[in-house]
């Protein structure tokens, strides 16, 4: 029995990814001229955003239905610019019922994804399935993911890039500071504290190494 639930449940999810894959080729187009970028930023971020999502639905009881397929389709008409939440809301209102998504969870899909604009709220969202899916949308902007992400955006771009921007780059991110405080999940802002941590780290570290800091002796050895 619980293998039928699972084959069902297989059968919008693949809708779902196949239609978010079409759209990442169509923006990889847009942005670097090729439908086959060496590194497809939105699919890199997309597919981070629901393995997140879908960790987070875990750790706070959110419905698991609702999270994965707005954490799939939150970014499908990014093209769209500051519209592309609303966008994205209609898409999933349209495309949802044609699959055998359970059709009493579509406008809650819909909603999550028309609330995960900007990188930081003044005010937090209310509805947990939203709060989730906003969460792992910006815990996959901040550390670690957000430097290999940011690289394989840059290189595919082909354009001239130096280390010493990158890290310039990387470090006029003072929105993350607010990204975190707007997190409204513990276990997403507890991650998203030490992710930016690592982050700012990194920075310090690279820029370390780059200028030998290393090579001097620690003071209590010198003469
Ligand atoms: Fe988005
Ligand atoms: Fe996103």
């Amino acid at each position: 029995m619980p293998k039928k639930k699972t084959d069902t449940k297989k059968k919008w999810q693949k809708a779902i990814r196949k239609e978010m894959l079409k759209a990442t080729l169509r923006e990889a187009q847009a942005r670097y001229g090729t439908k086959d970028p060496a590194f497809n930023y939105r699919w890199e971020h997309v597919t981070a955003v629901v393995e997140l999502a879908t960790r987070l639905a875990e750790e706070t009881g959110a419905d698991p239905d609702i999270v994965v397929a707005a954490a799939w389709l939150h970014d499908i008409r990014k093209e769209t610019g500051p519209r592309h939440p609303i966008e994205g809301a209609k898409f999933a209102r349209s495309f949802l019922p044609k699959t055998d998504f359970p059709p009493q969870k579509i406008e809650a899909v819909a909603k999550a994804i028309e609330d995960h604009m900007g990188l930081w709220r003044k005010k937090p969202l209310k509805n947990l399935e939203s709060m989730v899916l906003w969460d792992a949308d910006k815990l996959a902007k901040i550390g670690l993911t957000a430097v290999f992400h940011g690289a394989g955006d840059v290189l595919n771009r082909n354009r001239p890039m130096t280390l010493k921007r990158l890290i310039k780059n990387g470090r006029n991110n003072q929105w993350q500071q607010r990204t975190v405080a707007s997190m409204h999940t513990e276990p997403a802002r507890r991650a998203a504290q030490t992710r930016l941590q690592i982050y700012n780290q990194l920075w310090d570290t690279l820029e370390q190494e780059l200028h030998g800091a290393d090579l001097r002796l620690p003071v209590s050895e010198e003469e």
